[in-house]
């Protein structure tokens, strides 16, 4: 009997810190994931000191389910004629003559059960930044949110917080004023926005 009992305890033991060490290791939830990528691609030198507007490389975020990566073409706007000798923006070059797309790394992705849509959210005014973190000061970016279920509700059930005039939604130093908290108040009271709970609204 006791060394029997002493075996399960064992496991439990076992079983537990399994379980921890699954679901806090950051392979989990992945905040903070950064992954390498084929070019280093700042957005605080284009999106915070050269204050180029999200929307100009993440372009359908405002009418599709999909922000959008860019594409080659777009970089080369401004880097056919800037830093044709950074050896930085070697890969880009090269992108752009064998014709190539730049093989960029996933860091937010979505199981395919679950259905999310950009262009929904923007268009309520909720920002890039509640979502993402401030990514015009991030050098590579991170992954700021877990993405859980728990948190996509968490807003669900209490968007007014993250309400703010659609114009703002790229302004990543864009604040509230007591006028705009009342106005994002009173939208959610009345119904007039009011994010879904139903399980069809996401798993669809
Ligand atoms: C000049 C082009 C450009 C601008 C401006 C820009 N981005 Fe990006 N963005 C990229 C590129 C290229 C990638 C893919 C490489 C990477 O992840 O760094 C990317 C990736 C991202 C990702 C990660 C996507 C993923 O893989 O999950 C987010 C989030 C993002 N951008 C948000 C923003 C926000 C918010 C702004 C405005 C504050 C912005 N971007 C401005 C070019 C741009
Ligand atoms: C609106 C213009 C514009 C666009 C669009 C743009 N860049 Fe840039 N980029 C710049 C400027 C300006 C610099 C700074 C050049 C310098 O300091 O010599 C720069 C610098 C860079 C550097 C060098 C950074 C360093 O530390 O030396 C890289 C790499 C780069 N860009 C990649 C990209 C990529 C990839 C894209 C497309 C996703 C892109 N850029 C789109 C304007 C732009
Ligand atoms: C309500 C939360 C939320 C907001 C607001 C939001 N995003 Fe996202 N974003 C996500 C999620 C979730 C994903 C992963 C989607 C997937 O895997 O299907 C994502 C993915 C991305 C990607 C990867 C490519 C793609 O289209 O899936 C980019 C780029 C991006 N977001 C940029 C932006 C920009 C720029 C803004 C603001 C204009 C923004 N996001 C606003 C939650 C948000
Ligand atoms: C920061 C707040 C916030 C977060 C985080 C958020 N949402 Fe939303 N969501 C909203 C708002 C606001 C609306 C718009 C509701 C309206 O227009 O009435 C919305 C609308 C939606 C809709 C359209 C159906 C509806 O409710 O009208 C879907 C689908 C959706 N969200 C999925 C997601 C998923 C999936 C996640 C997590 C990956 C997520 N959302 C995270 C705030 C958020
Ligand atoms: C606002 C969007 C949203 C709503 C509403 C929602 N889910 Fe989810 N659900 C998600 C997202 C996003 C994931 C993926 C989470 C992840 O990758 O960790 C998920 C994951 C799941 C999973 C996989 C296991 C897990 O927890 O990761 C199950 C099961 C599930 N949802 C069931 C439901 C049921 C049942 C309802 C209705 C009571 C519901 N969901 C409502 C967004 C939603």
């Amino acid at each position: 009997m006791v060394p029997a009992l002493g075996l399960l305890k064992g496991i439990a033991v076992v079983g537990a810190t399994l379980f921890i060490w699954y679901y806090f290791s950051p392979e989990y939830t992945e905040v903070g994931y950064q992954p390498k990528q084929p070019i280093d691609y700042s957005h605080k030198l284009h999106a915070g000191d050269l204050g180029i507007d999200c929307r100009y490389c993440h372009s359908s975020v405002e009418n599709t389910a999909f922000a959008g990566i860019p594409s080659t073409q777009v970089c080369m706007n401004c880097h056919s004629m800037i830093g044709k000798d950074n050896p930085k923006l070697a890969p880009l070059y090269e992108s752009w003559n064998t014709g190539k797309p730049i093989e960029w790394v996933r860091v937010h992705d979505l199981p395919d059960y679950a259905y999310f849509n950009h262009s929904l959210h923007i268009h309520a005014g909720v920002s890039c930044k509640s979502c993402h973190g401030d990514v015009s000061r991030m050098e590579k970016v991170t992954r700021k949110e877990a993405l859980s279920m728990g948190w996509c509700l968490d807003c669900h059930r209490n968007p007014a917080p993250h309400l703010r005039p659609r114009s703002q939604v790229t302004n990543m130093n864009w604040e509230a004023s007591p006028e705009d908290q009342r106005l994002a108040q009173s939208l959610v009271s009345s119904g007039k926005i009011s994010p879904s709970l139903q399980c069809s609204a996401c798993h669809r």
